[in-house]
């Protein structure tokens, strides 16, 4: 990929001189349309749409999902390894999640749910060649006491089995699988951590000086959490530990949201679904939810109105993106890029 894009860029400088003042306009004529569109937008919904277009299609035709499926001390770990990889992510679910998640039904993992963000997640960190490795919860949550020596075992003999040793590992946590990094984080060596719709457990810990750079990357809209992560941003950078946060807020449904991130969701039944949510008031005349999907009577809409998904695991996914566009507490790939900048900033 990032050698036709060089070869790519080198028949492009031999016509450079000519193109030039075509593309200085084109460029000016772009930023004045962003400009004016993100104005119109105000400050809800930021250009999402756009974000969200691009990181779909970015990956479409470079990364393919083909994960690995393997029984350890118990549970269920599941890994996938791209050619020449820089680092290696370990990836902790939320209450309820599973390794699973992360990557679609296929004949390698025919438990596999791919669940549309965790995917997503996944396909950011093998397009920017990081091997990743996820891990199931013994129970519902993860505990942070015993599961903490399981979880250092397995990553540890794991990534000296596929001879990743020399290599940065980093680790991303959403919920309670970011309290159980923050925790994790003094047991293993990362480079960096990312800690996701949770404020970690940094007032049950001592923390050490060498504890790694954390992002916490949270939903504002929770307020009590946000408070907390205030709190610990603070507390961490008197300690001398290098912090920083990105804030994810609410956005928009469009009528192909659903079926633009759920693969397996047709445009039809996408936008038959938008005008249900429009016409029960599920959302606003813009498409901003008006509650979070889990507290909202979405299925037996459904069913009323005789939507039929082929695919009954597929309501896990819509609400999921439900969660996503209210912006209260789910997992989200709309910040891979941050994400993995920050792993790849952190990495010495
Ligand atoms: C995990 O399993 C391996 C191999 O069966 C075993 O040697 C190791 O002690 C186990 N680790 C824990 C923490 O139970």
């Amino acid at each position: 990929m990032f050698k036709r894009g060089n070869r790519m860029l080198k028949q492009r400088n031999n016509a450079q001189s000519i193109r030039m003042p075509v593309i200085t306009a084109f460029c000016i004529v772009i930023c004045v349309l962003v400009w004016v569109l993100y104005r119109e937008s105000g400050e809800k919904s930021d250009s999402f749409s756009g974000v969200i277009k691009e990181n779909l299609n970015s990956f479409s035709s470079s990364v393919k999902l083909d994960p690995t499926v393997e029984f350890r001390n118990g549970t269920d770990l599941i890994w996938q390894i791209p050619d020449s990889p820089k680092a290696v992510l370990f990836l902790a679910h939320g209450c309820n999640g599973k390794a699973a998640n992360f990557w679609d039904r296929s004949p390698k993992c025919l438990n596999c749910v791919g669940l549309p963000e965790e995917r997503l997640i996944v396909l950011s960190a093998l397009a920017r060649r990081f091997a990743v490795l996820a891990v199931s919860s013994a129970g519902r949550c993860w505990s942070m006491e015993d599961e903490r020596l399981i979880v250092k075992d397995i990553i540890e003999w794991w990534v000296v089995k596929q001879k990743l040793q020399s290599l940065p590992l980093v680790a991303l946590g959403a919920s309670s699988g970011g309290y159980f990094v923050s925790v994790l984080a003094t047991d293993l060596r990362f480079s960096s951590i990312t800690i996701m719709i949770a404020e970690g457990l940094f007032d049950r810990m001592d923390i050490p000086k060498s504890y790694p750079p954390t992002l916490f990357v949270h939903m504002p809209k929770d307020k009590t959490r946000r408070l907390k992560i205030e709190r610990y941003l603070t507390l961490l950078k008197g300690e001398g530990i290098d912090v920083a946060e990105v804030k994810c807020v609410e956005f928009a449904l469009s009528p192909n949201l659903l079926a633009d991130r759920i693969p397996g969701l047709d445009l039809a039944t996408s936008v038959k679904l938008y005008s249900l949510f429009q016409e029960k008031g599920f959302i606003d005349t813009k498409g901003f939810m008006r509650n979070d999907g889990r507290a909202i009577q979405w299925k037996p809409a459904l069913k009323e109105r005789d939507v039929v998904l082929l695919d009954k695991s597929i309501a896990d996914h819509i609400q999921e993106e439900m969660n996503l566009a209210f912006a209260y507490h789910e997992m989200t790939s709309l910040q891979s890029e941050k994400i993995f900048n920050w792993f790849e900033t952190h990495m010495s």
